[in-house]
C-alpha cells in the first residue's frame, strides 16, 4: 500500500512507557510504534520497554501486546513474520513509577546494556498525570535520564490551571522544556496541520481569513461512543477538560493564528499561544449566554438502544458531569474581533465527526436573484479527510441560472494511501526531537486559563446540564446559543 510519502528510518531508539498494560498503550502506543516498524522507520535494534505495576515478564507482556496489535491494527497491516520481529524488539519492567523502590536498577541495566551512551531514550508517561512529577523525579534521580533523553506526557495535563501548574513545575524540575513533549493527537491528525497549509499556501485564502470576510467559524468534534469503562476518569472529568481544553482549543488557534514567522516549533507555539491568550475571558457573569452543557439519557446509538450516561456509570451514580458543550468564543485582536467561534463536542451524538466549518459573509448582489448565501468552506478532519468550497457557476443554456458545485479534494484517497495515525508520527517527533506538534508549557496553561472559570461557574451553578438524548446533537441550549445570533449548527443548515 502506497504510503503519502516515504519514511526516512531514524536512528535506534528506547522507549520506555510508564502505563504500559493500560489502554492507551494497547490501543495506541504498540500499534503506532508497530506500523512505523512495518514501514521500515523504525531500526530493529531499537527496543520498547513497558513498564507497569502488575508482575509480567518480557514473554508474558509479549503476549498482551501481541493481543493488542490483533486487536487494534488492521488485518492487511499485519504480517505475522514482522509482528514476531516486532516483538523481540518489546520487553518489560515490573515497576510502579511513582515509587522510588523497585526494579529501577533493572531498568537502567536494560536501558544501558550493549547501546552507545548518546542513544535516544524516550520516556512516554501514560499513567494517572497527578504521578507525573514522582515518575519524572525517579526517572532522574535513579540516573535514567541521558543527554538524548525525552519525555513525552500524555493529556490530561492536570485538572484546572492550578493542577496543570503543578505537573508543569514537577516534571520542569527534572527536565528542560526543550525535552518535555507534551502530546496533543490532534496536531497529529493530517487534515489539523492541513489547516495551517491551506490559509498559509493560499493567498486568497489568506487574504479573506479575517472577521471582513468570515461571519463565523463552527467546530464539532462529535462522537457515537458513550462511555466505553471509561467511567472512573471521565466522570471525573467530562467534556470541557477531555476534549476542548486541548483538542478543540488547539484545532482553534490553527484556525485563528496570525502567520507565523517560520514553521518551526516556536514561531508556531508562539502565534498560537496569542490566540488563547486574546480569548475574551468566559466566567460565571457570562456563562449561561455564552455556554451550554448536556448529559446524555437513554437513546440510540448506531441504531441500537443505549443507556443514559447516569446508568452507565458504576454503581448509577448521580452525576452532573457534562458529556457534551458548546460554546461560543471571540478572539478579542482586530483580525476577529466579533466573530464567534462556535466550538461543541460530545458523546453519544448521531455520528462520529470531526470538521471545521468557516462561514464566509453572504454577498450583496441581487444580479442573480436573491443574495447569494455566503460560500461554506468545510474541513473535515475525519472521517474521510477532505476540503469542500462550493461555489456557484452558470447553468449551461441561455439564462443566468446558477448551479453549486463542489471545489473537492480528498486528503486521503481511500484504499490507496494509508492515512496514518496520529499517534505515529507524534511517537517518532519525540524520537526525532521535534516539538512543533506537541504543546508547550504555556500553551498549556493558557488554555487551562480559560477555562478554569468556566469550570468555577459550574459548581456555582446548581441546575447541572441540560439534557439531551443519546444519538442527538445536544440539547435545545445549544441551538439556543447560536439562535441568539441569527446562526445555526451545520446540520440544522443543510437539513
Ligand atoms: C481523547 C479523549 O483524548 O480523544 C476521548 O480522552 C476521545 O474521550 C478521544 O474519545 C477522541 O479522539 P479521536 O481521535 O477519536 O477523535
Amino acid at each position: 500500500m502506497n504510503s503519502a510519502t516515504p519514511l526516512e528510518p531514524v536512528d535506534s531508539f528506547d522507549y520506555v512507557i510508564f502505563g504500559a498494560t493500560g489502554d492507551l498503550t494497547m490501543r495506541k502506543l504498540l500499534p503506532a510504534l508497530y506500523r512505523r516498524f512495518a514501514e521500515g522507520q523504525v531500526p530493529s535494534d531499537s527496543r520498547i520497554v513497558g513498564t507497569a505495576r502488575s508482575a509480567l515478564d518480557d514473554e508474558s507482556y509479549r503476549e498482551r501486546a501481541r493481543r493488542a496489535l490483533h486487536d487494534h491494527v488492521r488485518a492487511d497491516e499485519l504480517i505475522d513474520a514482522t509482528v514476531n520481529r516486532f516483538l523481540r524488539m518489546v520487553h518489560y519492567v515490573s515497576l510502579n513509577g511513582a515509587e522510588s523502590t523497585g526494579n529501577w536498577d533493572g531498568l537502567k541495566s536494560l536501558l544501558e546494556s550493549n547501546v552507545a551512551p548518546d542513544r535516544v531514550r524516550v520516556f512516554y508517561l501514560a499513567t494517572a498525570p497527578d504521578l507525573y512529577g514522582d515518575i519524572a523525579r525517579h526517572v532522574a534521580e535513579k540516573g535514567l535520564r541521558s543527554e538524548s533523553s525525552r519525555i513525552v506526557l500524555e493529556k490530561p495535563i492536570g485538572t484546572d490551571l492550578e493542577t496543570a501548574r503543578k505537573v508543569n513545575e514537577g516534571v520542569g524540575r527534572y527536565f528542560p522544556e526543550s525535552s518535555i513533549f507534551r502530546i496533543d493527537h490532534y496536531l497529529g491528525k493530517e487534515a489539523v496541520q492541513n489547516i495551517i497549509a491551506l490559509r498559509f499556501a493560499n493567498p486568497m485564502l489568506e487574504r479573506m481569513w479575517d472577521r471582513d470576510s468570515i461571519e463565523y467559524v463552527q467546530i464539532t468534534a462529535a462522537e457515537t461512543v458513550g462511555l466505553e469503562g471509561r467511567g472512573g476518569y471521565y466522570d471525573g472529568s467530562g467534556a470541557l477538560r477531555d476534549m476542548i481544553q486541548n483538542h478543540l482549543l488547539q484545532v482553534l488557534t490553527v484556525v485563528a493564528m496570525e502567520r507565523p514567522a517560520s514553521l518551526d516549533a516556536d514561531a508556531l507555539r508562539d502565534e498560537k499561544v496569542r490566540v488563547l491568550k486574546t480569548l475574551k475571558p468566559l466566567d460565571r457573569d457570562n456563562l449561561r449566554a455564552n455556554v451550554a452543557r448536556g448529559q446524555y439519557v437513554q437513546g440510540t446509538a448506531d441504531g441500537k438502544p443505549v443507556p443514559a450516561y447516569r446508568e452507565e456509570l458504576p454503581g448509577e451514580t448521580p452525576s452532573n458531569t457534562e458529556t457534551f458543550v458548546a460554546l461560543k468564543a471571540e478572539i478579542d485582536n482586530a483580525r476577529w474581533r466579533g466573530v464567534p467561534f462556535y466550538l461543541r463536542s460530545g458523546k453519544r451524538m448521531p455520528e462520529k465527526l470531526t470538521e471545521v466549518v468557516v462561514q464566509f459573509r453572504a454577498g450583496e448582489s441581487g444580479l442573480f436573484g436573491e443574495a447569494r448565501p455566503g460560500s461554506r468552506l468545510v474541513i473535515r478532519v475525519q472521517p474521510n479527510e477532505s476540503v469542500t468550497l462550493p461555489l456557484f457557476v452558470k447553468h449551461p443554456g441561455n439564462s443566468f441560472g446558477l448551479d453549486e458545485v463542489d471545489a473537492l479534494s480528498r486528503l486521503g484517497e481511500p484504499g490507496r494511501i494509508r492515512y496514518r495515525d496520529s499517534y505515529e508520527g507524534l511517537m517518532l517527533d519525540a524520537v526525532k526531537g521535534s516539538p512543533a506538534l506537541f504543546v508547550r508549557k504555556d500553551e498549556t496553561e493558557a488554555a487551562w486559563q480559560w477555562v478554569t472559570p468556566i469550570l468555577e461557574g459550574w459548581r456555582e451553578d446548581t441546575n447541572g446540564p441540560d439534557t439531551y438524548e443519546a444519538g442527538t446533537w445536544g440539547p435545545d441550549s445549544a441551538r439556543e446559543l447560536l439562535r441568539q445570533a441569527g446562526h445555526q449548527w451545520v446540520e440544522d443548515i443543510a437539513a
